[in-house]
């Protein structure tokens, strides 16, 4: 049977578009909650295959979606090259933060396959139990993402850790791009082989980049990582999604050779028609608190994105990740709206 996500990214136009939503497992779902509670830690349920798979199963079940995505988390790329990852309950993830070259050179050189054995496993078994007609996505962080929670320790507002590692010490932190993208190779080279029809590489903070830097560490690293798959896994299927980056999706479309690229909720939609969907499919861009706002607000967002996206190739999704707020009437809603 043909998975209609995969006939987008082959440039192919659906109607209606294709449907799965970024974090769409995740604590606004009940079943979520009482498997996390099971599994306790946030880090084991990514560790378990067999919890991990259910909960990647979870929203394509509930809503037959078109797209399960492994259940997992960029943060397991440090986790696997040796850095200190832990997720408080209620405030994030933690890390034993890289504040220089010589806690860089801790690190192990190459990611340890044994680490992510589990994530591997997951993956097959949600290929055994997955539909014909709904891909599975993997995915892993953009280098210059993760690179701003391995050196800051946490997440923060504007990434000036890494932002103000990344001025004073180019050589280090060049250093440490290079290690992620070979990791990141090496990662979604092994998703492919266990099994996945597609990879998103999630650059969640490209948007707080000033353009030349925006070139050298997210652009250029995330090319070689494009090149790296595909030299080990011929014709693999790749999705960017470079958040909050403006107009400079246009050159991120242009000068990547992407199969999708992902829109967050500012995106403008008649720019990217012009600029990024003429080039390549494009994927998104509801805003997440639309869904969490529903009613005729809802409908309206939905009609506009149908309406400026959805004669070219285009997978509906949102603008960002689901919210935890977010009433599942709402997400039923959303998809009849999109199914017509
Ligand atoms: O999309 C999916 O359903 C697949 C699973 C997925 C998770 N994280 C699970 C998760 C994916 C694709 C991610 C990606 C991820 N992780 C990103 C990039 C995308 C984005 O949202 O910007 C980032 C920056 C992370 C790092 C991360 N993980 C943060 C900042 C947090 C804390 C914020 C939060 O929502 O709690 C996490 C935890 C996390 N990752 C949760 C889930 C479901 C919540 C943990 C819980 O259940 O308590």
């Amino acid at each position: 049977m043909n998975k209609p996500i995969i006939e987008v990214l082959d440039r192919n136009c659906r109607l209606p578009p294709p449907v799965w939503l970024m974090r769409q497992a995740g604590r606004y779902l009940p079943e979520y909650r009482a498997v996390r509670e099971r599994a306790g830690d946030f880090l084991k349920l990514c560790l378990t295959p067999k919890l991990a798979a259910e909960v990647t199963l979870q929203p394509v079940r509930r809503f037959g979606l078109d797209a399960a995505i492994l259940f997992a988390d960029i943060l397991l790329v440090p986790y696997a090259l040796g850095q200190e990852v832990w997720f408080v309950e209620g405030e994030g993830p933690r890390l034993d933060p890289i504040t220089d070259a010589g806690r860089l050179e801790q690190l192990k050189r190459r990611i340890d396959h044994s680490r992510l054995r589990p994530v591997y496993e997951a993956i097959a078994e949600v290929k055994d139990r997955l539909s014909s007609s709904v891909a599975l996505l993997g995915f892993c962080g953009a280098p210059w993402t993760v690179a701003t929670y391995m050196v800051a320790g946490m997440g923060s507002a504007d990434q000036s850790s890494a932002r103000l590692f990344a001025y004073r010490d180019p050589q280090t932190f060049a250093a440490l791009i290079d290690l992620l993208v070979s990791s990141s190779v090496e990662y979604l080279t092994g998703q492919f082989e266990a099994g996945v029809d597609a990879v998103q590489i999630f650059d969640t903070w490209a948007g707080v980049l000033p353009p030349q830097e925006l070139e050298r560490w997210c652009l250029e690293p995330t090319g070689r990582i494009i090149a790296g798959v595909r030299a080990k896994a011929p014709g693999a299927k790749i999705i960017g999604f470079p958040r909050g980056i403006g107009t400079g999706i246009a050159r991120y479309a242009t000068d990547l050779p992407l199969d999708a690229v992902g829109l967050d909720w500012t995106a403008d939609l008649d720019f990217v028609r012009e600029q990024v969907q003429r080039r390549r499919p494009v994927q998104g861009n509801l805003d997440p608190l639309a869904l969490v706002a529903g009613g005729a607000a809802l409908d309206n967002a939905i009609a506009n994105i149908l309406d400026k996206l959805s004669q070219g190739p285009f997978i509906f999704n949102l603008g960002h990740g689901i919210l935890p707020q977010t009433p599942i009437a709402h997400v039923e809603q959303m998809l009849k709206r999109i199914r017509g």
